[in-house]
């Protein structure tokens, strides 16, 4: 993962980096540094353990100027996190430094190679050795930069955006990617001339323009002072830079008032999904139109199956799209973790359609799979967040969430997007395939339309969680259950509990307790039970008695009204009754809340949970 920002142009570099960087601390926060040449041609490196801000401070009284610098904000792949293995690296001669993204996967052979020649290194990480081994080549093949980076690439294995300064050409940035995310801004100084800008996405750019470009893979950028811009491809053959606008303002990537980005997401949900369902789910009509389907409506019927691959929280929404696709279509759809799904030969068949959801369009393991499946000749689909990430590029069409940026680790506001896109994408292909009766297809087209409202309701009648989260704060383990399309709710409950206050916390399907989970429930054990009044409600309630018995907590998630659940319960949570497949976007509110004051009450980092970063772009 790991967040990278540059920049050259008439500015000072510096704060423009550190904001970027503050911006981009989501993605990692194991240290942070920053590389700036100066107007005498100075090449400075800062760099310290932790987060931005103790990079900021441990600069106070240091040369920051310079009008060109680049920035890294690391999560460890390679190398205990401390200030030597902190980014960016040097060469040999000091003469280059430079940050990156990604995973050398040959860099032990390289490195051995390297010591062979009489290169010595400081660091434990893999990224020290592509800096030296651009400095080698520059020195054995007596070739500038921007030559000796294409030479170096050649030799490398893995996954790589890096970004690097020359001191003896400082009016020069030099950049490239394969497999980790890399994008050029592209702005206008005061003084009519262009400035360039670098981002692992978007956020550190937006303040200053909104023109870009998305490297891509193997593409290798050079920028200057004068406004020259040049992309070459590994094999030195010249690509032609497509200019993009970003649909992103800058509100978007503060806080707004709330204390923490978690708050703002978890309250933004209603507002969010109203966005994601605007244009595409027609109430007067009675219609659902996602342009993904009607462009390739011929793949769609004559798919005999899906494969959804997800990881983390974008699996649990997967599994609920394929109950609701399973039901509202019957195409039978399988979910994957990617990162199994890569590794093991899946059998992939030419009529099947495989989905990638991910919230960034950047996770490693996602975006393998669907290399895999790709090349297994599969229709490749996207359900992403980031527009222009990797992911909606590497698919042949997709849906964009447009539940605008998340920044807290914990993902909340793209678990619902990601259902309501899943549920769309269901209808969708439903009328297409004509699998529902017309007037459940449209009394689901209305019930769907309301859920940003009933979303809205839940937040405004569960406003007590904060007082009763205090009770869990010295809970060792929690367990989630549910039923159903509720089953993967509890897995995403115990999900977010775990990475924010670091509960231990397990998910159930609820009758699966019996078979050995219940051995663990004593009158310590919290138990979240997702009950609503639906299909399975009586089982449910008898799996409720089953952990009474046993003196468990119950926390209960129930319809508004219903009085049965409530008073077998300790405390309940209220949501307004809904379709049994949409229940999921409502009953995980308070469960998002739930985790977010407990962990508040523990006084954990809740947007920047320990060892976790929001994209993950490593294996
Ligand atoms: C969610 O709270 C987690 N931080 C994590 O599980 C996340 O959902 C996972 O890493 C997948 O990310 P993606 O949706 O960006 O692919
Ligand atoms: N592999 C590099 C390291 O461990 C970069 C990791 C990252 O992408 O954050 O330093």
């Amino acid at each position: 993962m790991c967040g990278i920002v540059g920049y050259i142009g008439d500015q000072e570099a510096y704060p423009i980096l550190i904001k970027g960087l503050h911006r981009l601390e989501y993605r990692g926060y194991d240290s942070a540094g920053i590389s700036l040449i100066n107007n005498q041609g100075t090449l400075s490196v800062y760099k310290s353990k932790g987060k931005v801000s103790a990079l900021e401070k441990s600069v106070e009284g240091k040369d920051i100027s310079g009008t060109i610098g680049i920035a890294h904000t690391r999560w460890a792949t390679h190398g205990e996190p401390n200030a030597t293995n902190a980014h960016p690296h040097f060469s040999q001669s000091k003469n280059l430094s430079l940050v990156h993204n990604g995973i050398i996967e040959n860099y032990k052979s390289l490195r051995a190679e390297l010591e062979k020649n009489g290169m010595t290194f400081c660091s434990e990480t893999d990224t020290e050795v592509l800096v030296q081994l651009v400095e080698y080549m520059m020195n054995s093949h007596r070739c500038d930069l921007y030559t000796a980076v294409q030479l170096a690439l050649k030799n490398v294995v893995g996954a790589y955006a890096i970004a690097i300064l020359e001191k003896s050409h400082p009016d020069q940035l030099v950049c490239a990617r394969k497999g980790s995310p890399l994008i050029i801004g592209v702005g206008t100084t005061p003084s009519g001339r262009k400035e360039f800008y670098l981002g692992s996405d978007a956020t550190p750019i937006i303040e200053y323009t909104n023109q870009v470009i998305y490297l891509n893979d193997e593409e290798i950028a050079i920028m200057d002072r004068t406004g020259r811009l040049d992309i070459t491809n590994l094999s030195n053959v010249k690509q032609t830079p497509q200019l993009v606008t970003l649909q992103m303002n800058l509100d978007q990537l503060e806080k707004g008032g709330y204390p923490h980005f978690m708050l703002k997401e978890i309250w933004e949900q209603p507002a969010a999904l109203r966005t994601c369902i605007r244009g595409r789910l027609n109430v007067v009509d009675k219609d659902v139109l996602l342009s993904g389907i009607i462009d390739h409506k011929d793949k769609f019927l004559k798919c005999r199956r899906i494969i959804i691959c997800a990881c983390g929280t974008s699996w649990h929404s997967a599994l609920i799209g394929k109950y609701f696709i399973e039901e509202a279509c019957k195409i039978p759809v399988e979910v994957e973790y990617a990162s199994e799904f890569r590794y093991r030969n899946p059998v992939i068949l030419p009529d099947d359609i495989v989905i990638a959801v991910s919230q960034s369009g950047e996770t490693a393991d996602t975006l393998a799979a669907i290399q895999l499946a790709k090349e297994h000749g599969a229709f490749l689909y996207g359900i992403c967040n980031v527009i222009g990430s990797s992911i909606a590029r590497a698919t042949h069409t997709g849906t964009y969430l447009h539940v605008g940026p998340e920044i807290g680790v914990a993902s909340t506001k793209a678990f619902t997007g990601q259902v309501i896109t899943l549920c769309l994408l269901g209808l969708a292909i439903a009328k297409e395939k004509k699998t529902l009766p017309d007037e459940l297809f449209h009394i689901l087209v209305d019930e769907l339309q309301q859920i940003p409202d009933k979303m809205q309701w839940t937040l405004e009648n569960n406003k007590d969680i904060d007082k009763f989260a205090q009770m869990f704060t010295y809970c060792k383990n929690f367990i989630y259950l549910g039923r159903g399309y509720n089953y993967p709710v509890a897995l995403e409950g115990a999900l977010k509990l775990k990475e924010i206050s670091y509960i231990h916390a397990e998910g159930y399907p609820a009758a699966e307790m019996k078979h050995g989970p219940i051995a663990l429930i004593d009158e310590e054990m919290p138990v979240v039970v997702i009950a609503p009044k639906h299909g399975m409600y009586e089982k449910i309630v008898s799996n409720i008695q089953e952990i009474k018995s046993r003196k468990g907590k119950i926390i209960s998630v129930v319809t508004q009204g219903d009085e049965v659940v409530r008073n077998m319960s300790d405390y309940s949570f209220i949501i307004p009754d809904t379709r049994d497949c949409f229940v999921p976007m409502l009953a995980v509110i308070p469960l998002q809340l739930l985790s977010y004051y407990v962990a508040i009450s523990k006084g954990r980092n809740v947007d920047q949970p320990r060892n976790l970063a929001k994209s993950v772009t490593v294996e």
